[in-house]
């Protein structure tokens, strides 16, 4: 994009990297080129040097959204201001007489989405681990054969997928290069392509055929926390509104609906906890290697988990389904392994606790995030983070908040810089 400032002009790849300079922008389109000076520019398209009339965006974001409002880090206010993100998130979208879910994103498409044979979900990092829950969420309520995709390797394998495919792409900032260039090939295949992005206006959101914003306001720190909250919520209210004319019924969407408008005040309960948190970070901030187990929903929870202490404490970090460790990572456990359990009370419950008790074996160093009551898992853990428990298909938005908690205060005690951590970028548009 450029921002148009006065006797100045800026060229960036994300709104906010502008926003305290300018609010007028224009979006550069595939195959355009720009000639950008002190007071002008010109835009042409690259083939034949034709000049293209531009239209000015008026941005409505604004400063205070991207301060870090008291917070030392983006990340942390990030993290804390997740009861008003996913208050956004699911704000106007309930309806809670009927059980059912509007967003208005998908109201063309929704006769098409019904009769799909097949969905896909593409995308990176983070956005692929909601993607994985959402495959979750969409195989279990809609019965809907579900493929999960890193967009990277979508692009170059030949994939099969054409029209009778919708194809969801997940992306934060909507500028992530290897996402944008998946959806233009599932596009030329003639997918239908739907668009689950965070930047309203960003290159995904305008290149999808329709899709849903996940409005969890401008995210600054390089490791998503409440995007990746949002877009979980915004893939229950997709399963619901499907759900709820795929055969789920009016009492059923009842229940979700009502159970779904008190996320917010659970996360809020959570965030409650930051300072045992911070406590369990000291205990855990000189190790070298950790293991994140979790089952069904909680499965990409563990992936996420593990992936947030990587990228800011830079220490390195699995995610497993937990029954898959003695298939392997159970090798690696002895007394200065910590192992992450995600241990709601869930159907899987009694195998996770038999997963705790053999890693207790080993001598490895349990932290489970378990259901508050929850005395068993208090008798087998070293410690317990405890959460308020919901329906299955919502409990991964509230497991995965103490992990964001836990890898910040690991990274902080070990003064690392949270907010941009070493080698990585908030929007990846480079291959
Ligand atoms: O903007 P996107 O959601 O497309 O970004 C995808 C990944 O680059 C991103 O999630 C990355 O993994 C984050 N640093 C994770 O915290």
């Amino acid at each position: 994009m450029i921002g148009i400032g006065v006797g100045e002009n800026f060229v960036a790849s994300d709104v906010t990297a502008i926003l305290q300079h300018t609010k007028q922008v224009i979006y550069m389109e595939d195959g355009e080129i720009a000639e950008v000076f002190k007071d002008h520019y010109l835009t042409k398209m690259i083939a034949n040097e034709e000049e293209v009339n531009k239209v000015v965006h008026q941005i409505e974001m604004t400063l205070d959204e991207i301060d870090k409002g008291g917070y030392p880090t983006f990340m942390l206010k990030e993290i804390m201001e997740q009861p008003e993100s996913l208050k956004n998130s699911i704000r106007g979208r309930l309806l809670m007489d009927t059980g059912d879910v509007k967003l208005g994103g998908l109201e063309n498409v929704l006769d098409h989405l019904l009769y799909v044979k097949r969905i896909m979900i593409i995308a990176c990092g983070t956005s692929w681990h909601s993607a994985l829950v959402g495959k979750y969420m969409f195989e279990t309520l809609l019965r809907i054969p579900t493929e999960v995709e890193y967009a990277s390797e979508f692009r170059y394998r030949n994939p099969i997928v054409g029209p009778g495919d919708a194809v969801f792409f997940i992306s934060q900032s909507g500028e992530t290069a290897d996402t944008l260039a998946a959806l233009k090939e599932a596009k030329r295949r003639g997918a239908l392509c739907l668009g689950i992005c965070n930047v309203v206006g960003s290159s995904i959101a305008r290149e999808s055929q329709s899709g849903v914003y996940v409005h969890a306001g401008p995210e600054i720190g390089v490791a998503s926390t409440k995007a990746f909250t949002s877009q979980l919520v915004v893939l229950a209210l997709i399963t619901i509104l499907l759900g709820r004319r795929k055969g789920m019924s009016e009492a059923e969407g009842i229940e979700l609906v009502s159970e779904f408008k008190k996320i917010p005040d659970y996360a809020r309960e959570i965030l409650k906890q930051n300072s045992l948190i911070e406590e369990i970070a000291e205990q855990f901030k000189n190790a070298t290697n950790f293991l994140y187990l979790g089952r069904g929903y909680n499965f990409p929870v563990a992936l996420e988990g593990a992936l947030k202490l990587k990228e800011i404490s830079y220490i390195h970090a699995e995610g497993y389904p937990a029954a898959e460790m003695k298939h392997g990572p159970i090798a690696l456990v002895d007394e200065n392994m910590p192992v992450v359990f995600i241990a709601p009370k869930d159907a899987t419950y009694d195998k996770i606790v038999s997963n705790i008790e053999e890693i207790k074996a080993r001598k490895g160093k349990v932290i489970a995030i378990a259901t508050t009551n929850d005395d068993q898992i208090d008798n087998l853990a070293d410690y317990s983070i405890k959460i308020p428990t919901t329906r299955s298909i919502l409990m991964p938005i509230l497991t995965v908040i103490p992990l964001q908690l836990l890898a910040y205060h690991i990274a902080m005690k070990k003064g690392l810089n949270v907010d941009q951590p070493r080698n990585l970028a908030k929007s990846v548009t480079v291959e």
